[in-house]
């Protein structure tokens, strides 16, 4: 296991195997090393990291007296396509997918011996029974999809999330299809069905179809060289589909189910997708994953937080390895960003943003930003502040709750690493807006404990904030206390105080625009604010005294 990985690499090439069982100082089997773990350490100059950073730990193992049809179960149902043959935890041998696949080519005449038909049966019949949990819409789209996909002579099936949310009993309307063969001509022939609009991507063979209803269709080709030969055994069919799941992030994204009419309903799981959705594990589908894409850190604990899932026990090690790695630093800010912006767009976001707290990453994306406080010990008090905001001024302009939970999230820094922070992820004008006025909020909070102030005076402390800080005060102080009266009070009723004249009735009154116009409405509200005045003919006379004492003559 100390073995640098080169030198692992060194191995399988003088010995044309595809893998390595890697054992301890007492020969004890801890783990299998890959040609695949092996190049990906190799381009990304990790040539020299001890094999035990980057092996499979913990792999599936057989012993000499497993059978056939055992093996076959746990190679092309699970995971993995190298098993280490032990005795004792001691490494007797090995036995490979392309083992299994030859085995099960020599005794394919004896279909009784042979567990994967009925394995197929099974995955058909979940697979119909999920279908059928969609909506009767999107039920339709997919038999539609099918034929063409059958006219066409090509294979295809529906992929990724919305299957895993299937599985799950979640909704989701996304459809991703995924087509072994010519993916844009079949996006052309399931438009032209569905009456819909196409946008081509031709680089990437994938294609948007956008349905008169607004709804949308992915469809993407999985590549050509994994084409599937027609008449060849339903696992090396599915070779097709295959390296295009394996290449996904999390076993639990690599569900499909296949649509065509022959095949309607056939599950693949090549990778323990079901199992880990069932026992709620979040697993890497290959120990460089982060390495590879490092945002995929942040979809980790994004849907580990979504569905209540853990982090399985290697995953969360490569996790934070990645982490301390400084493997973040190698994405893009707008990648980045938009990880940020997903977690805060979902339905929970406090939950997420603990993880993201817990793991110190914000500290790690700039390190100014590092909310103090373990978040996932507290309840979430945006989503109560939300609430009450709601009820305290029906009908008003709500703030969006994802900026919300950023707010509070940046109002645990220093307003000006804020500023930073929000410049190096080039987040837009409405988060430079909110890290603009965080160095507000003490003004402003202190304005919510003072005994002794006229409605004027709170509402200047309080109108520099968009409301999104507004939520973070609310969020702040305890329901039913006076601050939250106060704060209340604001934003029931005088951040809703607005002069009923404006701009243009001064130019009717013959001023000339200017920066006296502003002063004026601001003084016209105060004293509306305040109680001094009621009626329009009193805002005006108000507004001419400021006017004029500005005016040039
Ligand atoms: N994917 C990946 N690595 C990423 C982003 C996406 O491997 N960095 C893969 C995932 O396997 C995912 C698929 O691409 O299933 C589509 O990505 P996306 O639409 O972001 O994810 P969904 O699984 O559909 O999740 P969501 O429910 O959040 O839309």
């Amino acid at each position: 296991q100390n073995v640098p990985m080169s030198e692992a690499g060194g191995i399988l090439a003088r010995t044309g195997y595809s893998g390595l069982v890697v054992v301890d100082d007492d020969d004890n089997v801890v783990g299998v090393i890959t040609r695949r773990e092996i190049d990906k350490a190799l381009n990304h100059d990790l040539g020299h990291a001890p094999v035990r950073g980057y092996m499979i730990r913990n792999p599936e193992t057989v012993s000499e007296d497993t059978s056939l049809g055992e093996i076959q179960n746990v190679i092309i149902d699970r995971r993995s396509g190298f098993l280490p043959v032990i005795f004792d935890n001691k490494p007797k041998g090995v036995v490979t997918r392309k083992d299994v696949l030859g085995a099960l080519h020599r005794t394919a005449h004896r279909p009784g011996e042979m567990t994967g038909n009925s394995a197929l049966k099974e995955s058909e019949e979940f697979g119909k029974d999920l279908l059928t949990k969609l909506p009767p819409t999107q039920f339709g789209i997919l038999a539609l999809a099918g034929e063409v996909a059958d006219s066409m002579g090509v294979t295809c099936y529906l992929v990724g999330g919305i299957v895993r949310d299937l599985v799950l009993g979640h909704g989701n309307v996304d459809i991703d299809l995924l087509i072994e063969g010519d993916g844009i001509g079949f996006a052309h022939n399931l438009a032209e069905t569905l009456e819909g609009e196409i946008i081509e991507n031709p680089r990437f063979r994938t294609a948007k179809i956008i349905l008169s209803d607004g709804e949308h269709i992915d469809v993407a080709t999985a590549r050509e060289e994994f084409y599937i030969r027609p008449g060849a055994l339903p696992e090396v069919e599915a070779a097709g589909i295959r390296d295009d799941l394996v290449r996904r992030d999390f076993t639990i994204n690599t569900l499909a189910i296949q649509l065509n009419s022959r095949n309607w309903g056939r599950l693949i799981d090549h990778f323990g997708g079901v199992a880990d959705i069932k026992v709620g594990l979040i697993r890497v589908m290959h120990t460089f994953s982060f390495v590879d894409d490092p945002t995929r850190i942040l979809r980790a604990l994004r849907f580990a937080a979504r569905f209540g899932f853990e982090l399985e026990t290697q995953t969360a090690e490569l996790l934070r390895r990645a982490l301390s790695e400084g493997r973040l630093d190698d994405v893009s800010p707008e990648r980045v960003r938009e990880e940020i912006l997903a977690s805060l767009n979902e339905d929970e976001p406090w939950k997420i943003l603990s993880h993201i707290c817990e793991t110190g990453i914000f500290g790690i994306l700039h390190h100014g930003i590092q909310p103090p406080l373990c978040l996932a010990n507290v309840d979430d008090p945006v989503s109560e502040a939300l609430e009450w905001m709601k009820g305290i001024a029906p009908g008003h302009e709500m703030p969006g709750k994802d900026l919300s939970y950023f707010a509070f999230i940046m109002s645990l820094s220093d307003p000006v690493e804020v500023k930073v922070f929000a410049i190096k992820y080039h987040f837009d004008n409405t988060i430079m807006e909110i890290a603009e006025a965080l160095s507000h909020l003490p003004i402003a909070r202190e304005s919510l404990r003072l005994e002794k102030q006229t409605p004027s005076e709170l509402a200047m402390k309080l109108d520099p904030l968009p409301t999104p800080l507004l939520t973070v005060l609310a969020a702040e102080t305890a329901s039913g206390s006076k601050e939250r009266e106060t704060l209340g009070e604001y934003i029931g009723k005088l951040k809703q105080v607005r002069p009923e004249i404006d701009g243009t009735d001064f130019i009717k009154e013959g001023y000339e625009p200017g920066p006296s116009f502003r002063k004026a409405l601001e003084t016209v509200r105060r004293a509306k604010l305040d109680g001094k005045i009621s009626t329009r003919e009193e805002e005006i006379a108000v507004a001419r005294a400021i006017l004029d004492s500005h005016s040039p003559e």
